[in-house]
Protein backbone atom coordinates (compact mmCIF):
# COMPACT_ATOMS: atom_id res chain seq x y z
CA UNK A 1 0.00 0.00 0.00
CA UNK A 2 1.36 3.49 -0.70
CA UNK A 3 2.65 5.88 1.85
CA UNK A 4 1.04 9.12 1.79
CA UNK A 5 1.92 12.07 3.81
CA UNK A 6 0.56 15.60 4.33
CA UNK A 7 3.35 18.15 5.69
CA UNK A 8 3.00 21.09 7.53
CA UNK A 9 5.96 23.88 8.03
CA UNK A 10 5.12 26.93 9.58
CA UNK A 11 8.24 27.81 11.60
CA UNK A 12 8.51 31.82 10.69
CA UNK A 13 6.55 33.68 8.14
CA UNK A 14 5.99 31.01 5.36
CA UNK A 15 2.79 28.88 5.78
CA UNK A 16 3.60 25.59 3.82
CA UNK A 17 1.26 22.38 2.90
CA UNK A 18 2.94 19.57 0.81
CA UNK A 19 1.77 16.10 -0.28
CA UNK A 20 4.30 13.07 -0.79
CA UNK A 21 3.57 9.23 -1.94
CA UNK A 22 6.29 6.92 -1.82
CA UNK A 23 8.93 9.55 -1.50
CA UNK A 24 8.00 11.19 -4.44
CA UNK A 25 6.73 15.52 -3.90
CA UNK A 26 3.02 15.24 -5.06
CA UNK A 27 1.99 19.17 -4.59
CA UNK A 28 4.01 21.87 -2.19
CA UNK A 29 2.19 24.99 -2.11
CA UNK A 30 3.65 27.66 -0.07
CA UNK A 31 1.60 31.16 1.06
CA UNK A 32 4.21 34.02 2.21
CA UNK A 33 3.04 36.75 4.28
CA UNK A 34 4.19 40.33 1.74
CA UNK A 35 2.74 42.32 5.43
CA UNK A 36 6.04 42.08 7.38
CA UNK A 37 7.13 44.36 4.84
CA UNK A 38 5.80 47.78 6.30
CA UNK A 39 7.90 46.60 9.49
CA UNK A 40 11.65 45.77 8.06
CA UNK A 41 11.30 42.11 9.62
CA UNK A 42 8.83 39.35 10.81
CA UNK A 43 6.38 40.22 13.62
CA UNK A 44 6.18 37.11 15.35
CA UNK A 45 2.54 37.93 16.75
CA UNK A 46 1.23 38.82 13.07
CA UNK A 47 2.75 36.03 11.64
CA UNK A 48 0.83 33.88 14.25
CA UNK A 49 -2.01 35.26 13.05
CA UNK A 50 -1.23 34.88 9.27
CA UNK A 51 -0.58 31.43 9.55
CA UNK A 52 -3.94 31.20 11.46
CA UNK A 53 -5.64 32.73 8.45
CA UNK A 54 -3.64 30.89 5.64
CA UNK A 55 -3.35 27.24 6.91
CA UNK A 56 -6.68 25.82 6.28
CA UNK A 57 -6.84 27.25 2.16
CA UNK A 58 -2.88 25.86 2.21
CA UNK A 59 -3.77 22.65 3.44
CA UNK A 60 -6.43 22.46 1.27
CA UNK A 61 -4.78 23.50 -1.95
CA UNK A 62 -1.98 20.79 -1.24
CA UNK A 63 -4.43 18.52 -1.13
CA UNK A 64 -6.48 19.58 -4.08
CA UNK A 65 -3.17 19.67 -6.47
CA UNK A 66 -1.59 16.41 -5.33
CA UNK A 67 -5.20 14.87 -5.99
CA UNK A 68 -5.19 13.20 -2.70
CA UNK A 69 -8.32 13.20 0.17
CA UNK A 70 -7.66 13.32 3.19
CA UNK A 71 -8.72 10.02 4.43
CA UNK A 72 -6.12 9.03 1.90
CA UNK A 73 -3.29 10.19 4.11
CA UNK A 74 -0.88 7.32 6.15
CA UNK A 75 0.30 10.04 8.16
CA UNK A 76 0.91 14.05 9.18
CA UNK A 77 4.07 15.16 9.59
CA UNK A 78 4.72 19.25 10.61
CA UNK A 79 8.08 21.28 11.99
CA UNK A 80 8.14 21.13 15.55
CA UNK A 81 10.81 23.62 15.74
CA UNK A 82 12.96 25.82 15.52
CA UNK A 83 11.14 28.54 14.80
CA UNK A 84 9.08 31.19 16.42
CA UNK A 85 6.64 29.97 19.24
CA UNK A 86 3.34 31.08 18.05
CA UNK A 87 3.91 30.17 14.06
CA UNK A 88 5.14 26.75 15.29
CA UNK A 89 2.07 26.64 17.39
CA UNK A 90 -0.39 26.91 14.46
CA UNK A 91 1.26 24.69 12.57
CA UNK A 92 1.59 22.13 15.61
CA UNK A 93 -1.50 22.56 16.88
CA UNK A 94 -3.51 21.96 12.97
CA UNK A 95 -1.38 18.72 12.80
CA UNK A 96 -2.69 17.54 15.79
CA UNK A 97 -6.39 18.27 15.58
CA UNK A 98 -5.98 16.65 11.99
CA UNK A 99 -4.16 13.55 13.04
CA UNK A 100 -6.65 12.95 15.89
CA UNK A 101 -9.86 13.38 13.61
CA UNK A 102 -8.04 11.05 11.17
CA UNK A 103 -6.85 8.70 13.32
CA UNK A 104 -3.58 8.75 11.85
CA UNK A 105 0.08 9.10 13.08
CA UNK A 106 1.80 12.53 13.49
CA UNK A 107 5.81 12.91 12.62
CA UNK A 108 7.25 15.25 14.50
CA UNK A 109 10.13 17.47 12.27
CA UNK A 110 13.36 19.41 12.86
CA UNK A 111 13.14 22.28 10.22
CA UNK A 112 16.94 22.16 10.06
CA UNK A 113 17.61 18.88 9.00
CA UNK A 114 14.44 19.29 7.04
CA UNK A 115 16.92 21.90 4.87
CA UNK A 116 19.57 19.20 4.95
CA UNK A 117 17.09 16.20 3.74
CA UNK A 118 15.40 18.30 0.96
CA UNK A 119 17.94 17.36 -1.11
CA UNK A 120 15.62 13.62 -1.14
CA UNK A 121 12.95 16.02 -3.14
CA UNK A 122 14.59 15.48 -6.61
CA UNK A 123 17.29 13.94 -8.19
CA UNK A 124 20.03 13.78 -8.50
CA UNK A 125 20.20 12.59 -4.96
CA UNK A 126 23.68 13.33 -2.55
CA UNK A 127 25.17 9.87 -1.93
CA UNK A 128 26.55 9.31 2.00
CA UNK A 129 28.22 10.55 3.64
CA UNK A 130 28.01 14.38 2.35
CA UNK A 131 28.38 17.84 3.64
CA UNK A 132 25.66 20.14 3.86
CA UNK A 133 25.92 24.11 4.42
CA UNK A 134 22.82 25.20 5.51
CA UNK A 135 22.06 28.63 5.34
CA UNK A 136 18.85 30.42 6.35
CA UNK A 137 17.68 33.68 7.93
CA UNK A 138 18.15 32.31 11.34
CA UNK A 139 20.44 29.56 11.10
CA UNK A 140 24.03 28.80 9.52
CA UNK A 141 25.48 25.29 9.66
CA UNK A 142 27.98 23.18 8.50
CA UNK A 143 26.70 19.65 9.07
CA UNK A 144 28.17 16.18 7.82
CA UNK A 145 25.36 13.73 6.78
CA UNK A 146 26.21 10.43 7.13
CA UNK A 147 22.88 8.76 6.47
CA UNK A 148 19.12 10.13 6.72
CA UNK A 149 19.17 9.80 10.76
CA UNK A 150 22.71 10.56 11.60
CA UNK A 151 23.51 14.08 11.07
CA UNK A 152 26.73 15.82 13.66
CA UNK A 153 26.59 19.70 13.17
CA UNK A 154 30.41 20.50 12.78
CA UNK A 155 30.49 24.74 12.96
CA UNK A 156 27.78 27.23 13.12
CA UNK A 157 27.50 30.72 13.15
CA UNK A 158 28.27 32.58 16.84
CA UNK A 159 26.59 35.05 15.97
CA UNK A 160 24.31 36.36 12.97
CA UNK A 161 23.40 33.93 10.23
CA UNK A 162 24.36 34.54 6.49
CA UNK A 163 20.46 35.40 5.36
CA UNK A 164 20.50 38.07 8.37
CA UNK A 165 23.76 39.29 7.10
CA UNK A 166 21.70 39.90 3.54
CA UNK A 167 19.27 41.14 5.25
CA UNK A 168 20.82 43.45 7.48
CA UNK A 169 22.98 44.71 5.13
CA UNK A 170 19.89 45.47 3.02
CA UNK A 171 17.79 47.64 5.44
CA UNK A 172 20.93 49.46 5.43
CA UNK A 173 20.69 50.44 2.16
CA UNK A 174 16.74 51.13 2.49
CA UNK A 175 15.64 47.84 1.37
CA UNK A 176 12.69 45.78 1.97
CA UNK A 177 12.50 43.00 3.74
CA UNK A 178 13.63 40.52 3.53
CA UNK A 179 16.62 41.97 1.34
CA UNK A 180 18.37 38.50 0.55
CA UNK A 181 16.65 38.29 -3.01
CA UNK A 182 16.86 41.71 -3.88
CA UNK A 183 20.64 42.11 -2.61
CA UNK A 184 20.95 39.46 -4.93
CA UNK A 185 19.17 41.13 -8.17
CA UNK A 186 20.88 44.08 -7.48
CA UNK A 187 24.61 42.44 -7.89
CA UNK A 188 24.22 41.16 -10.39
CA UNK A 189 24.47 44.02 -12.33
CA UNK A 190 27.42 45.33 -10.32
CA UNK A 191 31.02 45.14 -9.64
CA UNK A 192 32.78 43.74 -6.32
CA UNK A 193 34.56 47.29 -5.89
CA UNK A 194 34.68 47.70 -2.51
CA UNK A 195 36.70 45.34 -0.40
CA UNK A 196 35.08 44.62 3.47
CA UNK A 197 37.52 42.14 5.34
CA UNK A 198 36.67 38.42 6.06
CA UNK A 199 36.43 37.92 9.80
CA UNK A 200 39.72 35.40 11.23
CA UNK A 201 37.18 33.03 13.47
CA UNK A 202 38.95 29.77 14.21
CA UNK A 203 37.60 26.11 13.05
CA UNK A 204 34.38 25.54 10.94
CA UNK A 205 32.07 28.21 13.05
CA UNK A 206 31.09 31.46 10.98
CA UNK A 207 30.67 34.91 11.91
CA UNK A 208 28.70 38.03 10.10
CA UNK A 209 28.19 40.40 12.83
CA UNK A 210 31.79 42.26 11.75
CA UNK A 211 30.80 42.50 8.60
CA UNK A 212 27.68 44.04 9.26
CA UNK A 213 29.51 47.08 11.85
CA UNK A 214 32.21 47.68 8.56
CA UNK A 215 29.32 48.20 6.40
CA UNK A 216 28.07 50.51 8.64
CA UNK A 217 31.04 52.40 8.78
CA UNK A 218 31.92 52.37 5.32
CA UNK A 219 28.72 53.48 4.19
CA UNK A 220 28.64 56.38 6.94
CA UNK A 221 32.34 57.33 5.64
CA UNK A 222 31.08 57.70 1.84
CA UNK A 223 27.62 59.17 2.41
CA UNK A 224 29.53 62.20 4.48
CA UNK A 225 31.43 62.46 1.19
CA UNK A 226 28.83 61.88 -1.42
CA UNK A 227 24.82 62.20 0.01
CA UNK A 228 23.81 60.35 -3.06
CA UNK A 229 26.38 57.49 -2.28
CA UNK A 230 23.95 54.40 -1.99
CA UNK A 231 22.05 55.31 -4.54
CA UNK A 232 24.29 55.86 -7.48
CA UNK A 233 26.16 52.66 -6.50
CA UNK A 234 24.25 50.21 -5.06
CA UNK A 235 24.54 47.21 -7.25
CA UNK A 236 28.39 47.93 -6.48
CA UNK A 237 27.36 47.73 -2.77
CA UNK A 238 25.24 44.93 -2.93
CA UNK A 239 27.63 42.92 -5.30
CA UNK A 240 30.96 43.67 -3.02
CA UNK A 241 28.75 42.43 -0.19
CA UNK A 242 27.25 39.32 -2.01
CA UNK A 243 30.63 38.61 -3.09
CA UNK A 244 32.20 38.78 0.60
CA UNK A 245 29.31 36.75 2.67
CA UNK A 246 29.61 33.89 -0.47
CA UNK A 247 33.81 33.79 0.05
CA UNK A 248 33.34 33.84 4.24
CA UNK A 249 30.52 31.02 3.47
CA UNK A 250 32.70 28.80 0.64
CA UNK A 251 36.08 28.95 2.82
CA UNK A 252 34.79 27.33 5.84
CA UNK A 253 33.18 24.61 3.61
CA UNK A 254 36.22 24.14 1.65
CA UNK A 255 38.36 23.71 5.07
CA UNK A 256 35.42 21.10 5.71
CA UNK A 257 36.06 19.01 3.59
CA UNK A 258 39.89 19.04 3.84
CA UNK A 259 39.20 18.24 7.14
CA UNK A 260 36.69 15.53 6.80
CA UNK A 261 38.45 14.14 3.11
CA UNK A 262 34.27 14.56 2.05
CA UNK A 263 33.29 15.30 -1.68
CA UNK A 264 29.97 15.04 -2.55
CA UNK A 265 28.86 18.74 -0.66
CA UNK A 266 25.41 20.45 -0.70
CA UNK A 267 24.09 23.83 0.25
CA UNK A 268 20.67 24.22 1.48
CA UNK A 269 18.64 26.96 2.95
CA UNK A 270 17.11 30.38 1.40
CA UNK A 271 20.16 31.65 0.89
CA UNK A 272 21.22 29.14 -1.41
CA UNK A 273 19.09 30.37 -3.87
CA UNK A 274 21.41 33.28 -3.69
CA UNK A 275 22.58 33.42 -7.34
CA UNK A 276 26.19 34.46 -6.46
CA UNK A 277 26.28 31.23 -3.84
CA UNK A 278 25.68 29.03 -6.54
CA UNK A 279 27.90 30.07 -9.48
CA UNK A 280 30.89 30.52 -7.37
CA UNK A 281 29.85 27.19 -5.36
CA UNK A 282 29.75 25.31 -8.55
CA UNK A 283 32.80 26.76 -9.60
CA UNK A 284 34.85 25.67 -6.55
CA UNK A 285 32.95 22.34 -6.91
CA UNK A 286 34.59 21.49 -10.50
CA UNK A 287 37.92 23.02 -9.23
CA UNK A 288 38.44 21.04 -6.17
CA UNK A 289 36.50 17.64 -7.88
CA UNK A 290 33.56 17.73 -5.57
CA UNK A 291 29.86 16.03 -6.61
CA UNK A 292 28.04 19.36 -6.10
CA UNK A 293 24.22 19.44 -5.07
CA UNK A 294 21.98 22.45 -4.85
CA UNK A 295 17.99 21.80 -4.17
CA UNK A 296 15.50 23.20 -7.06
CA UNK A 297 14.40 26.66 -5.86
CA UNK A 298 11.52 25.93 -4.49
CA UNK A 299 12.94 23.46 -1.92
CA UNK A 300 15.17 26.10 -0.51
CA UNK A 301 13.51 28.77 0.90
CA UNK A 302 11.00 27.23 3.47
CA UNK A 303 8.85 24.84 2.14
CA UNK A 304 6.53 21.99 3.29
CA UNK A 305 8.26 19.58 1.03
CA UNK A 306 11.02 19.31 2.70
CA UNK A 307 8.91 18.84 5.93
CA UNK A 308 7.44 15.64 4.00
CA UNK A 309 11.28 14.24 2.54
CA UNK A 310 12.15 14.29 6.47
CA UNK A 311 9.38 13.06 7.44
CA UNK A 312 8.98 10.05 5.30
CA UNK A 313 12.43 8.87 6.23
CA UNK A 314 11.05 8.65 10.22
CA UNK A 315 7.53 7.10 8.80
CA UNK A 316 9.95 4.19 7.46
CA UNK A 317 11.22 3.88 10.84
CA UNK A 318 7.70 4.40 12.94
CA UNK A 319 9.18 7.26 14.36
CA UNK A 320 5.89 8.85 15.51
CA UNK A 321 4.82 11.52 18.30
CA UNK A 322 1.85 11.19 20.74
CA UNK A 323 -0.71 14.12 21.06
CA UNK A 324 1.35 15.63 23.87
CA UNK A 325 3.66 17.01 21.34
CA UNK A 326 4.72 20.70 21.83
CA UNK A 327 5.79 23.78 19.17
CA UNK A 328 9.41 23.52 20.83
CA UNK A 329 11.08 27.67 19.42
CA UNK A 330 14.67 26.31 20.65
CA UNK A 331 14.57 22.47 19.52
CA UNK A 332 18.19 21.48 19.47
O1 LIG B 1 15.32 29.17 4.80
P1 LIG B 1 14.55 30.44 4.76
O2 LIG B 1 13.45 30.58 3.76
O3 LIG B 1 13.92 30.76 6.15
C1 LIG B 1 14.57 30.52 7.36
O4 LIG B 1 14.51 29.37 7.85
O5 LIG B 1 15.21 31.49 7.83
O6 LIG B 1 15.62 31.61 4.55
C2 LIG B 1 15.23 32.95 4.49
C3 LIG B 1 16.48 33.78 4.26
C4 LIG B 1 16.21 35.30 4.35
O7 LIG B 1 17.23 35.87 5.14
C5 LIG B 1 16.32 35.75 2.91
O8 LIG B 1 16.76 37.08 2.75
C6 LIG B 1 17.35 34.77 2.36
O9 LIG B 1 17.01 33.53 2.95
N1 LIG B 1 17.30 34.65 0.89
C7 LIG B 1 18.29 35.08 0.10
C8 LIG B 1 17.87 34.83 -1.23
N2 LIG B 1 16.62 34.27 -1.19
C9 LIG B 1 16.30 34.16 0.14
N3 LIG B 1 19.49 35.62 0.38
C10 LIG B 1 20.28 35.95 -0.65
N4 LIG B 1 19.93 35.76 -1.94
C11 LIG B 1 18.76 35.21 -2.28
N5 LIG B 1 18.43 35.02 -3.57
ZN1 LIG C 1 14.36 27.67 6.99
Amino acid sequence: MSVIILAIESSCDDTSAAVLKDGVVLSNVTAGQKVHQDYGGVVPEVASRAHQKNIVPTVAQALKQAKVHRTDLSAIAFTRGPGLIGSLHVGVCFAKGMALSLGIPMIEVHHLRAHVLAHFAEDPKPSFPFLCLTVSGGHTQIVQVNDPYNLVVLGSTIDDAAGEAFDKTGKLLGLDYPAGPLVDKLAQSGEPKYQFTEPKIDGLDFSFSGLKTSILYFLKKQLQENPDFVKENINHICRSVQDRIVSILLNKLELAALETGIKAVAIAGGVSANSGLRKSFAEKGSKLGWETYIPAFQYCTDNAGMIAVAGYFKYLKADFVGQEVIATPRLK
